[in-house]
């Protein structure tokens, strides 16, 4: 006796053929073409597509749905944005990050999103935002796996009071060391910083997560450094390289060495497309560089890569919705990732290298994962990247956490009506 069998899904990575998946005290026992038993509580799929849940490998949760406080970015630009987000600080409370924060799960949650790795800013010397948001990693655990890096948005070394303040909020329980060389006085600085901050992590245990050349400079080259101090301190396969927008600038022949250098670490790449299209290559007239990493090659060489939401109508981008597929569609247009492969791999880059990434090994659509799953209005990972479709239910060690009606459009056309649900 199960406590859940889910009818007819086909399953995400396994197989077009509609299987049933099994479910026991919250994890998945079974996935076959037909599981002959009975189960407390049956749900039919009716062969839509069934996916681990989407995972949005970088965030900002601190600054998230405060569009308009104290005012918009008129501009929409990082600089703007950046002064934004200085006169918005001083009006933050615990009890209104928190309440934005539960919101965001919640926006999250309903389009299937179980897993968010946010950066908090811990360049507050009452660290506000830190003590908020582990408050509601413990709140909000049952139903969504909320992980915080801790970020020196003002510079690790270039603050004075950063390196104090991240330690404190390591010892508050933040899981993740972060950073962001490119900010610091100068690449030595630059360097400096992820020397420090590796051997904090190695230490301490913990994984890493920088903010590593976000900029247009092909000169910015930190992600090597990071690469070498990851293979030093023996943390391969545990340190995450955000945006390294600047490898899209880089030298081709530098690159060639640089992605066997970081593949030998294995660098968790996470891109983070909206952002990157939006912020970068401001100072180009035309041809206008596109300014997201290259991700198409860095997937070819076997590394993994993952893509982020970074914003949700924060300081630096007045739009989003929290929809990973629409993040997916937005990575795999400007990464020209149109290969049936490539394609299926933009699907992945939002769910399952996103788990991967977070050390998220519970994750995953197989025999001995936690039940947590979403249900799709569409019959493959191509279909959803496509459509970006209704998250029909949303499940959780078991329990529907989530759902939302199938969406079905009525057209009218002179006496002929019809019903259209965008599957071709
Ligand atoms: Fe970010």
């Amino acid at each position: 006796m199960f406590d859940l069998i889910v009818r007819n899904a086909r399953c995400a990575g396994i197989s077009n053929i509609a299987m049933d998946i099994a479910v026991k005290d919250g994890k998945i026992m079974a996935i076959e073409p037909s599981v002959d038993a009975k189960a407390a509580e049956e749900f039919d799929a009716e062969g839509f597509l069934v996916s681990s849940p989407f995972v949005d490998s970088h965030f900002h949760m601190d600054a998230t749905l405060t569009y308009g406080r104290p005012r918009v970015n008129e501009s929409g630009t990082l600089l703007e944005g950046i002064a934004l987000w200085g006169e918005l600080k001083p009006l933050l409370d615990k009890a209104e990050i928190k309440s934005r924060a539960h919101r965001l799960c919640r926006l999250a949650i309903a389009r299937g999103n179980l897993a968010i790795r946010s950066h908090v800013d811990i360049c507050d010397p009452d660290l506000v935002a830190v003590e908020a948001l582990l408050e509601v990693v413990d709140e909000i655990a049952p139903y969504l796996d909320l992980q915080l890096v801790a970020f020196p948005q003002d510079g690790f070394l270039r603050d004075p009071n950063a390196k104090e303040q991240l330690i404190r909020a390591l010892d508050m329980g933040v899981h993740v060391v972060g950073g962001i060389p490119h900010f610091e006085r100068s690449m030595q600085d630059g360097s400096q910083s992820i020397v420090e901050l590796c051997r904090l992590a190695a230490d301490r245990g913990l994984m890493v997560d920088m903010h590593c050349d976000e900029s247009d400079d092909p000169l910015s080259r930190h992600i090597e450094m990071l690469s070498q101090q990851t293979v030093h301190f023996g943390l391969e396969g545990r340190v995450t390289g955000s945006h390294l927008t600047s490898m899209h600038s880089m030298d081709n022949y530098y690159v060639s060495k640089l992605i066997p250098l970081m593949k030998e670490a294995d660098i968790q790449v996470v891109a983070n497309p909206l952002i990157n299209i939006t912020l970068q290559g401001r100072h180009d007239t035309y041809p206008k560089r596109r300014g997201m990493t290259r991700v198409k090659e860095l997937v070819a060489a076997g590394l993994n890569v993952a893509f982020g939401h970074d914003c949700v109508m924060d300081p630096w981008y007045s739009l989003g919705s929290h929809d990973m597929l629409e993040v997916a569609s937005m990575g795999l247009h400007v990464g020209q990732m149109t290969g049936q492969a490539e394609m299926r791999e933009m699907f992945n880059a939002v769910t399952i290298n996103g788990a991967k990434a977070l050390g998220l090994d519970h994750f995953g659509l197989e025999i001995g994962k936690s039940a947590d799953f979403v249900v799709l209005q569409a019959r493959d990972e191509i279909e959803a990247l496509r459509l970006s479709p209704t998250r029909i239910a949303v499940f959780r060690r078991g329990s529907k956490i989530a759902s939302q009606p199938k969406q079905i459009s009525t057209v009218t056309l002179g006496d002929e009506v019809s019903e259209v649900d965008y599957l071709i």
